[in-house]
């Protein structure tokens, strides 16, 4: 799309009056990871259009995928480097804990746990009180914790789910943000399962980010099908792009 930013000043200012995307304009974003980073990649290539500032990545393992990621997309990322770690080859709590903490004192208007496979202190969780949101594949309260998609496959759920929640001192268990339901009929297997439910976490988070700065801590979480979700994306798009036909 030849449109691009500054081309036409009203295309701008139309989008971010038109989708609830525009309320993340100017904010500053931290994302916490360990992993892969796909989550992370979504929230920066959704947001990032719309103003968004992802000011730092901080990952407790240095060799995963996400700082990769972090590289590409310019986003400045810390990391335990091998040197501060113990001979066992695990990250001493103390370290870690200094780390994140050291990671969170710089300014931000909300920290987003992408993947973190580190359970965050007590006090931390309580001095950004309200100011962490998390992802979980899993239609929370059920399935919290490791495996959550495996788990649901092998019990044999007619729905499985993504959910978008505050993180609290509770692993898995702070307020719903939002949600989506996931129906299993069609699926044939653990792996086509798993690809699924990271295609819809990818919409999912960046959509539930935006509206949570939209509607503020006390909203009522939104909960749909993925059929929903694409109406709730697609209504954002036409309404970006319609009006920008006119201009
Ligand atoms: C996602 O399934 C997320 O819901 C869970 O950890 C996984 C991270 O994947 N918390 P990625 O690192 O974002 O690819």
């Amino acid at each position: 799309m030849q449109r691009g930013k500054g081309t036409l000043k009203g295309i701008d200012c139309f989008m971010f009056t038109a989708s609830p995307y525009r309320y993340v304009h100017g904010k500053k974003l931290l994302v916490m990871g360990s992993g892969s980073g796909s989550n992370f990649e979504a929230l920066v290539r959704t947001l990032r259009p719309y103003g968004a500032l992802f000011s730092g990545l901080f990952c407790d393992r240095h060799d995963a995928y996400i700082l990769r990621r972090a590289e590409n997309l310019g986003v400045t990322s810390v990391t335990l480097q091998p040197e501060e770690r113990e001979p066992t080859k695990r990250v001493s709590t103390e370290t870690l804990n200094t780390a994140v903490d050291t990671f969170l004192a710089q300014p931000f208007d909300l920290v987003l746990l992408a993947g973190y496979m580190r359970i965050l202190p007590a006090q931390t969780v309580q001095r950004h009180n309200s100011k962490i949101l998390n992802i979980h594949p899993s239609l929370l309260p059920h399935y919290p914790g490791l495996h959550a998609i495996r788990r649901a496959w092998e019990a044999n759920e007619k729905r499985v789910g993504v959910s978008v929640h505050i993180v609290t001192e509770h692993v898995d268990a702070g307020p719903l943000v939002g949600q989506v339901s996931i129906s299993t009929r069609n699926i044939e297997s653990l792996e086509q399962l798993t690809q699924q439910v990271h295609r819809v976490e990818h919409k999912l988070y960046p959509l539930m980010l935006a509206r949570h700065f939209e509607k503020g801590m006390t909203a009522q979480p939104w909960r749909g099908t993925e059929y929903e979700l694409e109406l709730f994306q697609n209504e954002l798009h036409t309404q970006e792009y319609g009006t920008t036909e006119q201009i």
